[in-house]
């Protein structure tokens, strides 16, 4: 059964249509991640998935349930960090999590599972206020653990860290996938999102525009070969008796519309031609490529 699936999942603020007929299914056990620009529709439709607001139009259900009622929560089958999660600065991390056990009517036996999963073990019991920001978001997902869920939704978990703390809840998402929990995630980071989700979905102004595997997605789009060699008048000539298409040509280097897998056939055709050869750079589309490509086409449109 998918941890999520939407149909034309729709909300409405006034004249803003802040997500726009989103039809999505997340399987089991995947990284998936919700990227675009601010404003796209992002938090709003975590926030409909989890409940708290209600949608205009279309359904949304977690693991068969629907999102209009709480029983994914109830059962424990989601968790969820959606804001800064409320905390009190004074008291100690593991103190924190036992009052939300508390809250929650949960018993106490998750605590200490969620404190290693997160990292945190050693430091439970300093005040949650001296956490560095990192340790804050580590113990917010220790928070969203806590009914330990099959599904993790986390809105922006990697907003403000430094590079250590990316880095941190970076391994920790992964560790969570490794054991089988869906992780669903926003960010703005579109590097971030390549090197930990197995999904994306790209939305712009409510809509998702793309979809799909990491891999998929980035095959389809665009390589290309940088050539830097001696006599790049020369490599254009070789490059168009042999059928490939010359990008551009900046000072010694030759930009060819072809891919890894031609470099070799195009460098053994330079040195027969006598070619000096000193660098052949493939260019692997990244997640931020799709992302301009998209957000191009809707400032044209
Ligand atoms: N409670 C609200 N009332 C009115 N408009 C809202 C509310 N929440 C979000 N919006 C609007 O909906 C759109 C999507 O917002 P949001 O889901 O927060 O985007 P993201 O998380 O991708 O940055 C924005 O235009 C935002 O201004
Ligand atoms: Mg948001």
């Amino acid at each position: 059964m998918a941890a999520i699936e939407t149909v034309g999942l729709s909300k409405r603020y006034g004249n803003t249509l802040a997500v726009d007929g989103l039809s999505l299914t997340v399987a089991e056990s995947t990284v998936f991640g919700f990227l675009g620009p601010n404003g796209a529709g992002k938090s709003t439709t975590m926030r409909m998935l989890l409940g708290l607001i209600r949608p205009t139009a279309g359904h949304a259900s977690i693991f068969g349930h629907d999102c209009r009622t709480l029983a994914a929560r109830q059962a424990g089958l989601v968790g969820a960090m959606v804001e800064e999660p409320a905390l009190y600065t004074y008291l100690p991390a593991r103190t924190n999590l036992e009052l939300l056990c508390r809250l929650s009517g949960r018993g106490k036996d998750q605590i200490e599972w969620a404190l290693e999963k997160v990292g945190l073990t050693d430091t439970g019991d300093k005040p949650y206020g001296a956490f560095s920001h990192g340790m804050k978001q580590r113990l917010g997902i220790a928070a969203a653990l806590l009914p330990k869920p099959k599904l993790l939704i986390l809105d922006e978990p990697a907003s403000g860290l430094d590079p250590a703390g990316l880095i941190e809840v970076r391994d920790l998402v992964r560790g969570l996938a490794a054991e089988g929990i869906a992780v669903v995630l926003s960010s703005h980071l579109l590097n971030e999102v390549q090197q930990i989700c197995t999904h994306v979905g790209l939305m712009f102004k409510g809509k998702l525009v793309a979809e799909g595997p990491v891999d998929e997605l980035l095959s389809a789009e665009h390589t290309d070969l940088s050539i830097e060699a001696d006599a790049p008048a020369r490599v254009v000539e070789v490059l168009k008796a042999e059928g490939i298409v010359v990008e551009a040509v900046i000072d010694a280097t030759v930009i060819a519309k072809a891919t890894r897998e031609q470099a070799p056939a195009i460098n053994a055709a330079l040195v027969a031609a006598g070619v000096k050869v000193y660098a052949m750079v493939p260019h692997m589309p990244t997640l931020e490529d799709l992302y301009l490509r998209h957000a191009r086409l809707r400032t044209h449109s």
